[in-house]
């Protein structure tokens, strides 16, 4: 049987521990300045790394200083997404995402945008790039609002030659236990604002700064939010891991292709990671697979409020997600099961 964590890479991880056992630096130290320099150039965005994914986004809320502001949130997302907005004392206005790409709906922002709209933040749902970035990125732009990408999904998720984090001011990845490049816990924010990624450096260490040796708190919303060496030397490996990763899921995705009809479905030139494999109405796949999202995942249900999200709703209750794992002959199997599934059904 294949393992899914190549014994080769566990080796590699091991060296890398051995080094961090001698150099006795189990943090801010040189596998977070390696892990940060190879992902930016991964991504092709600055990056500087943090605890999770979900403090990643509230450091970019908490810069530009959304309190007693208005930010934008879709309805279908985690919670992270909009509970980041909520810690850094934003109000948070709820927006619809397209039936197409289940990302954020530039026609419902353009409806939820107001006066006190100081920020938006898009989440690339499921591994592919939100559809109608470019637009959202120029309406924002337009309109004098900062744009947030929420990158937790999106991996391996490329548009002509873009990833995310490309397109707002700040992104911010995950690399929770159960995402594309899985680390347990960790995250990665990406900015070309130079001033922003110094910022964030004392951020992330409780606001401290050290000059000619003399120590500072000059930042006061700081706290810890630092990742340490062993984190970072795995986000090492899994960065090299990535492609391989990436090449098992889009294997497996392209079976799907022919398996399912009703799927979302891709501009040209979208490159999905396949964070989640989307399918719509096969009910009969719903309790043996999952979901991106469901209905008690969104927002306004978990707060119990009023929204005008009818596509968020509609998704929740209409789409399936079958397997998509790393580990060739698992999917394999699942390919298999699925097949019978679906003839079974009809
Ligand atoms: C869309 C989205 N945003 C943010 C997060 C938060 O990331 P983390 O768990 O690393 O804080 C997650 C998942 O965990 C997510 O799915």
């Amino acid at each position: 049987m294949r393992i899914p964590f190549e014994p080769e890479y566990r080796r590699r991880y091991f060296q890398l521990l051995e080094e961090v056992f001698d150099s006795n630096f189990w943090s801010d130290g040189r596998m977070l300045q390696e892990f940060e320099a190879e992902f930016g150039a991964y991504a092709g965005v600055p990056a500087r790394a943090v605890a999770n994914g979900g403090t990643g986004l509230l450091a970019i809320l908490d810069y530009l200083d959304v309190r007693d502001q208005d930010v934008v949130v879709p309805a279908n997302t985690f919670w992270a997404t909009a509970q980041a907005a909520k810690k850094a004392g934003a109000w948070v206005i709820y927006a619809d995402c397209n039936r197409e790409d289940l990302c954020l709906s530039l026609e419902d922002l353009k409806r939820k945008v107001t006066s006190r709209t100081k920020a938006v933040i898009v989440v690339h749902i499921g591994g592919h790039i939100a559809f109608q970035i470019e637009d959202i990125a120029d309406f924002c732009r337009d309109r004098g609002i900062h744009l947030i990408e929420d990158c937790a999904h999106v991996h391996g998720g490329w548009w002509h030659g873009k990833t995310g984090g490309h397109y707002g001011f700040a992104g911010a990845y995950s690399f929770y236990a159960t995402k594309t490049m899985p680390l347990g816990e960790g995250g990665m924010v990406v900015s070309r604002d130079a001033g922003f990624l110094e910022w964030l450096e004392r951020y992330r260490n409780y606001g401290k700064e050290i000059v000619n040796g003399k120590v500072t708190y000059p930042l006061k919303s700081g706290f810890n939010y630092r990742m340490n060496e062993v984190t970072a030397a795995l986000g090492i490996i899994q960065l090299k891991r990535l492609p391989l990763i990436l090449a098992e899921k889009r294997a497996l995705a392209a079976k799907y292709d022919r398996i399912f009809a009703n799927r979302l479905k891709f501009p040209p030139g979208m490159i999905s990671g396949y964070y989640k494999y989307i399918v719509f109405d096969y009910p009969q796949l719903k309790m043996q697979t999952g979901q991106v999202f469901g209905l008690g995942d969104l927002g306004p249900v978990i707060e119990g409020v009023e929204a005008d999200v009818p596509n968020s709703y509609w998704i929740a209750a209409h789409h399936q997600c079958p397997p998509i794992y790393y580990g060739w002959e698992h999917a394999q199997k699942e390919v298999a099961e699925l097949r019978e599934v679906l003839l079974e059904d009809g």
